[in-house]
């Protein structure tokens, strides 16, 4: 049985849903991708929300989150990213069928979520007490197949402003990704562009925000207005392997 996970992905709302940014209009933006999710994937297992779900760390912006979200029953994932309140999702995480945690299992699937904020940074940076408890889902003969869900990239993406801010020691999680049998992909958000690049057989890759997107490849931070907001659809099958393909949203 395969197991369907829609990830969306750096909505940047604020206190205000009328502010616009990088052109922009960050509420109206995920908005429209939201609905597009509920017209076409009502079928999914859960959705995995992952990093920068606010722009101004407010209280206000996470009502505007819980707002946009109030029709979807499916398990929703919050994540942090340099943009967000790790607290403030927390409170979230005790309503209804938001959840704030770094591990769920699909069948023969572990779905591991890191938390790669870093405090005073927008730098991302992986934490020894995760690293442990992901060695131990690893090491848990009940996972046959694993998906890690990050905020930053791992990996150098070609984007010089952008690859100041990958993971710090993402070493280690690479040195996991070339010694582990079971890990079959890595995801992200956080560059608001669309990257891929496998190491062996496993999958890396980055999905587009739901607002402005980033020229690929520039030395600084340019908005590619001709890009469109995304999401991405990621099927887990029970083989051990994967279906994803990313959706624009004209
Ligand atoms: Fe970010």
């Amino acid at each position: 049985m395969s197991v369907k996970i829609i990830q969306i992905t750096d909505l940047h709302l604020n206190k205000s849903k009328e502010l616009v940014v990088n052109g922009v209009n960050t509420y109206n933006s995920a908005n429209s991708v939201l609905d597009r999710i509920k017209e076409d994937e009502s079928d999914a297992d859960c959705m995995i929300l992952s990093g920068d779900l606010s722009n101004d760390y407010s209280r206000e912006s996470y009502n505007n989150l819980m707002m946009l979200l109030k029709d979807f029953k499916l398990p929703i994932y919050l994540m942090s990213g340099n943009h967000d309140s790790p607290a403030l999702l927390k409170e979230l995480s005790n309503t209804n069928n938001l959840h704030f945690t770094n591990f769920n299992a699909f069948n023969n699937w572990g779905v591991f979520m890191f938390n790669t904020k870093k405090e005073n940074s927008p730098n991302g940076i992986l934490r020894e007490y995760e690293l442990q408890c992901f060695d131990a889902v690893l090491h848990n003969s009940l996972y046959e197949n694993i998906i890690v869900f990050l905020h930053h990239h791992p990996v150098l993406i070609g984007s010089t402003s952008m690859d100041t801010m990958v993971i710090e020691n993402a070493d280690l999680l690479i040195n996991r990704i070339k010694n582990s049998e079971k890990i079959r992909a890595v995801c992200w958000g956080h560059v608001h562009t669309e990257y891929y690049q496998t190491i062996g057989s496993v999958e890396l890759f980055s999905t587009p925000s739901t607002c402005y997107q980033a020229k690929e490849r520039s030395e600084k931070f340019i908005i590619d207005d001709a890009a469109l907001p995304a999401y991405r659809k990621i099927v887990l099958n029970s083989d051990g392997s994967i279906n994803t393909e990313v959706f624009r949203i004209s």
